[in-house]
C-alpha cells in the first residue's frame, strides 16, 4: 500500500442526498459522494469550466481545467486568491506531467520515489504546453505533482486532462482537510465538493524548484527535507527568501484562524484553549505519542475545531524534524501578523 494512504479508510465517504445545480450561480453547493456516478457529475463539471473541491492525501484542493482561463478565474474568484499567487498543477501520472513541463533527469529520480504523492515539482513550462496563463500567474514556470489519494485519481483520469487545484479554503485560511472545511469556506461559491471523509496526510505537499541539477525547497510539507535528500544523495539549497518571485505565496501571514495563536506554549494562560503535543494536559493533543506523522494530519482539523470556539490559541513545541519542519512553518504563518 501506499505509505500516504496508511490511514486512508475508503469505508468513511457519507451519503449526503446529491442536489442539482444551475451551471454559473452556486446558491448552494452540489455535494458529491465518491462514487463513479458521482465522479462522472464532477468531471461533467470540470469540463463546463466549473469547479470543483476534491480529496487528496494532503488537504482538499479546489479544481478547475487548468487549460481554461475562465474556469481558472473561478478559482481564483471563489478563494479570494491574489492573482500573483500560482496554482499547482494536478495530473494522474509523470507521462501526463512531461507534456507540460521541462522534464529533467532529476525529475525523474524524483517523480520515481515520490510520485504518486505529497510532492510538487516546479520546472519550466514547455513550449505548446497548453496551459491558462492565469495558471502560473505570468511566470515560465509550472508546479505539477501527481496526488495519491484514490478518489482524486479517478477524478483525474475521468475527467481526462489537468486540474489546476490550490488547496479549497478561503485565501489566507486554515486548509481544509475534511468536506466539512471546504463547505464552511466556499458554500455557494463553488459548483460541488466531493466529500471523501479527511484526508491521511493532512499537510500540503512539499514544494521544490527545479533548475537543472539544482533543487530549493520552496516548501516543506507532506514528505520530509530527509526523505528526499536521501534519495538525491545531495542536500537541498534553501529558498532565497528576498526572491519574492522564486515562491510567489510563501506570504507570512497564511493558514490563519480568526483569533490569535501564541507558539511554543507549555501551559494555557487565561482564556487560551492549549493545543498539545506529546504526554501533556491540554485542551487538544495533536499526538499523546509525539508522532509526527499523526500530528501532521490532525493540525488543520484542530485548528478549525478550536476556532470554532472563538478563543485564543496556545500552542506547545514541536520538534522541528521530518515532518515537524512543515507543521512548524504552518503555525509560524497561522501566529504572524495578519494583513487581512
Ligand atoms: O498539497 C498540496 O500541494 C495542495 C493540494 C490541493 O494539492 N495544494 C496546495 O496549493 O497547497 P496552494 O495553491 O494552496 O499552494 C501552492 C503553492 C503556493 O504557495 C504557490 O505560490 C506555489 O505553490 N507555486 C505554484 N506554482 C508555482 C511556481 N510556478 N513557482 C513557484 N511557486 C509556485
Ligand atoms: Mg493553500
Amino acid at each position: 500500500m501506499n505509505k500516504y494512504l496508511q490511514h486512508f479508510n475508503p469505508a468513511r465517504s457519507n451519503t449526503q442526498p446529491k442536489r442539482r445545480v444551475t451551471a454559473m450561480s452556486h446558491t448552494d453547493t452540489l455535494k458529491l459522494t465518491a462514487t463513479q456516478t458521482a465522479l462522472d457529475r464532477a468531471a461533467a463539471l470540470l469540463a463546463e469550466g466549473q469547479t470543483v473541491a476534491f480529496p487528496t492525501e494532503t488537504v482538499y484542493g479546489l479544481g478547475a481545467d487548468a487549460r481554461s482561463g475562465p474556469a481558472v478565474a473561478r478559482i481564483y474568484a471563489a478563494k479570494g486568491r491574489p492573482a500573483f499567487n500560482p496554482l499547482i498543477t494536478h495530473l494522474p501520472d509523470a507521462d501526463m506531467a512531461k507534456r507540460h513541463v521541462a522534464w529533467t533527469d532529476t525529475a525523474d529520480e524524483l517523480a520515481a520515489a515520490f510520485w504518486p504523492g505529497p510532492l510538487t515539482l516546479v520546472l519550466p513550462l514547455r513550449p505548446g504546453h497548453g496551459i491558462a496563463s492565469l495558471v502560473t500567474a505570468g511566470l515560465d514556470t509550472l508546479a505539477v505533482r501527481v496526488p495519491a489519494h484514490p478518489t482524486a485519481r479517478k477524478l483525474l483520469s475521468t475527467f481526462g486532462g489537468p486540474l489546476a487545484a490550490p488547496s479549497a479554503n478561503l485565501s489566507g485560511r486554515i486548509s481544509a482537510t475534511a468536506a466539512s472545511h471546504v463547505l464552511k469556506d466556499l458554500n455557494g461559491r463553488i459548483a460541488a465538493v466531493i466529500d471523501d471523509g479527511p484526508c491521511p496526510v493532512g499537510l500540503e505537499s512539499t514544494i521544490l524548484g527545479l533548475n537543472g541539477e539544482q533543487v530549493t525547497l520552496l516548501r516543506p510539507g507532506g514528505v520530509s527535507r530527509e526523505d528526499i535528500e536521501t534519495v538525491l544523495g545531495r542536500p537541498l539549497q534553501d529558498r532565497d527568501h528576498s526572491d519574492v518571485l522564486t515562491a510567489p505565496g510563501q506570504m507570512q501571514s497564511h493558514y490563519a484562524p480568526s483569533a490569535a495563536v501564541r507558539l511554543n506554549a507549555s501551559s494555557a494562560r487565561d482564556g487560551e484553549v492549549l493545543l498539545g503535543f506529546g504526554q501533556m494536559g491540554c485542551d487538544f493533543n495533536l499526538s499523546t505519542d509525539a508522532d509526527l506523522a499523526e500530528a501532521a494530519a490532525n493540525l488543520f482539523e484542530f485548528l478549525h475545531q478550536v476556532d470554532r470556539t472563538g478563543r485564543p490559541i496556545a500552542i506547545a513545541p514541536i520538534p522541528a524534524t521530518g515532518l515537524g519542519v512543515a507543521i512548524n512553518d504552518r503555525l509560524r504563518r497561522a501566529a504572524a501578523p495578519r494583513h487581512l
